[in-house]
């Protein structure tokens, strides 16, 4: 699908415009909250915009609705814990719905994930969900996957050999937060910032590629597990791929 003829269908337009990035950001949140039934295992994500999704869960639950949540990241837990929200980590069965943000989003819903540095359990999050939703202001949708770093998660043990690997499949890559003080996951591992010159040529492939990849724990490509994006620019929240309705 084009991301902006989906645009142009569910275009409505708001009566004040919304501007500010900030501003974009919790309105594509607040959409997600629409979706949001009680009863439901929530899976919260991690980042600045999904941050308004988990805040407006907390609201929901102080009004009396029975929400549970599984964080994507300690920081998310923390939030969650801040606004009351009842944390769940040790899943059995699926989550009903997963509401995340991403750093890019193709034509095909296809995202590049994880420059927050929470990749893994935003993957396994996503995975155990029967819906999974992207919320994010219209900066981040591209043409191409690849317009920025790719993260891939490694183990920090022999970590330069499995850097050699990765540079054998045609990235450049940087460690995340230098080799002095490099950032440390929430899993103990470390980050390769990947940087393919011109972008992304085949991403299900690259995807399988790196999952072969000895010393690699997960990628931030995410193909194929994307229902609906929630995206926000200044006429608005335009949902793509699935619909948000309160009654359904
Ligand atoms: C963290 C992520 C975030 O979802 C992504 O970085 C988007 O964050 P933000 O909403 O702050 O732009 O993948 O690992």
């Amino acid at each position: 699908m084009d991301i902006s003829q989906a645009w142009r269908r569910g275009s409505r337009r708001y009566a004040r415009p919304l501007a500010d990035q900030d501003e974009l950001k919790k309105a594509a949140a607040e959409k997600a909250l629409e979706l949001v039934r009680d009863g439901m295992l929530l899976g919260l994500g991690s980042g600045s915009t999904v941050r308004y999704f988990t805040e407006g869960v907390g609201r929901l639950v102080a009004g009396g609705m029975r929400l549970r949540g599984v964080p994507t990241s300690r920081a998310t837990a923390e939030l969650a814990a801040t606004h009351g929200i009842p944390v769940v980590e040790d899943l059995v069965g699926s989550i009903d719905l997963a509401v995340d943000g991403a750093d890019e989003v193709d034509g095909d819903l296809r995202l590049i994930k994880g420059r927050g540095g929470a990749l893994f359990r935003e993957k396994l999050v996503a995975a155990a969900a029967k819906r999974f939703v992207v919320v994010v202001d219209e900066s981040k949708l591209v043409k191409r996957l690849g317009v920025g770093v790719l993260p891939v998660e490694v183990l920090p043990f022999l970590w330069r050999t499995t850097a050699g690997r990765l540079t054998a499949l045609g990235a450049s890559l940087t460690v995340r937060g230098g080799e002095e003080a490099p950032f440390i996951t929430d899993n103990g591992n470390l980050i390769l910032d990947l940087q393919f010159e011109g972008g992304v040529d085949g991403a299900e492939r690259l995807g399988k590629d790196l999952n072969d990849t000895l010393g690699v724990v997960e990628h931030g490509l995410f193909v194929g597990m994307t229902d609906t994006c929630i995206v926000a620019g200044a006429d608005g929240p335009r949902v793509i791929g699935g619909s948000v309705s309160r009654s359904g």
